[in-house]
């Protein structure tokens, strides 16, 4: 079994591509509803979430972990290692190595939430893998509340959206690195804005890719999918047809649970 999780809907996303890669693995999925967003919060206390659950899901018999939350990765995925230092653990982190490699402009911008962005992993990751290249950081505070809040069929936060993305695209950014799962689910309100000027990174398929490495028994099971939630669990259900994901709701097992965590 696998166990995937975020502050919300946004690993809701990778939850989606691992699905796609391992069809036969048991998945749960938890959503720490109870404190998103994640991206607003101190790094100590995002480490201590990411800690307990990664606790309750080894509990439960997850074999595999996947923090399917770029703010909990650079924050806390060294402490969860730390902690089961045996377990194949997936963390998931902006995709800065492929974007600037593939740039031709050789500017490329990394949309995420406000932690991530001012985060020694990201200035690291920049430092090891986009020499040469301008990398543009950008802060999007209140995009992962709107995902959550599911008003993406909404005028004003699509001009919201634009005022961010219009002025890194005119400064010559050929790819924009969605640096947050939650953001996955806003491509199609970028689609517009970039559509013959630049290129979305999401990494949610090479996650999946090093989960299909890693799994090993853990791939194996009957393909069922667990949903839980620290709060308001039945939102998870909801949101699946309106993420464009009601694909994902035949593989789910049961109604969605209140998790203790
Ligand atoms: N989905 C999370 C990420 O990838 C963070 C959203 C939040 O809770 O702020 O960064």
């Amino acid at each position: 079994m696998i166990g995937i999780f975020d502050s919300g809907l946004g690993g809701l996303s990778v939850l989606a591509a691992i699905a796609r890669t391992l069809p036969r693995a048991d998945l749960v999925y938890l959503a720490d509803t109870a404190h998103v967003p994640y991206g607003e919060k101190p790094e100590g206390f995002i480490r201590g979430r990411v800690v307990a659950i990664g606790e309750h899901l080894v509990d439960q018999g997850c074999g595999l972990l996947v923090v399917a939350c770029n703010t909990a990765t650079v924050a806390a995925v060294r402490a969860l290692r730390e902690r089961f230092p045996q377990l194949p653990i997936v963390g998931v982190e902006p995709g800065v190595k492929p974007a600037a490699a593939a740039s031709r402009t050789k500017r490329v911008a990394v949309l995420a939430t406000e932690a991530t962005a001012k985060s020694e992993r990201l200035a690291m990751l920049i430092r090891e893998h986009a020499a040469g290249v301008e990398v543009m950081v950008e802060a999007c505070p209140g995009w992962a509340t709107r995902v959550e809040a599911l008003s993406l069929d909404n005028q004003e936060f699509a001009a919201e959206i634009a005022a961010r993305v219009e002025p890194l695209l005119a400064a010559g950014a050929d790819r924009l690195v969605l640096g947050c799962t939650h953001y996955s689910f806003l491509a199609p309100l970028m689609a517009p804005l970039v559509t013959g000027r630049a290129e979305l990174v999401d990494v949610a398929e090479a996650v999946a890719r090093q989960c299909l490495r890693l799994a090993g028994a853990a791939a194996e099971g009957s393909g069922q999918l667990h949903l839980a939630a620290t709060a308001r669990p039945e939102r998870l259900r909801a949101a699946l047809p309106a993420l464009g994901l009601g694909w994902l709701a035949e593989r789910q097992h049961g109604p969605a649970a209140l998790a203790s965590v």
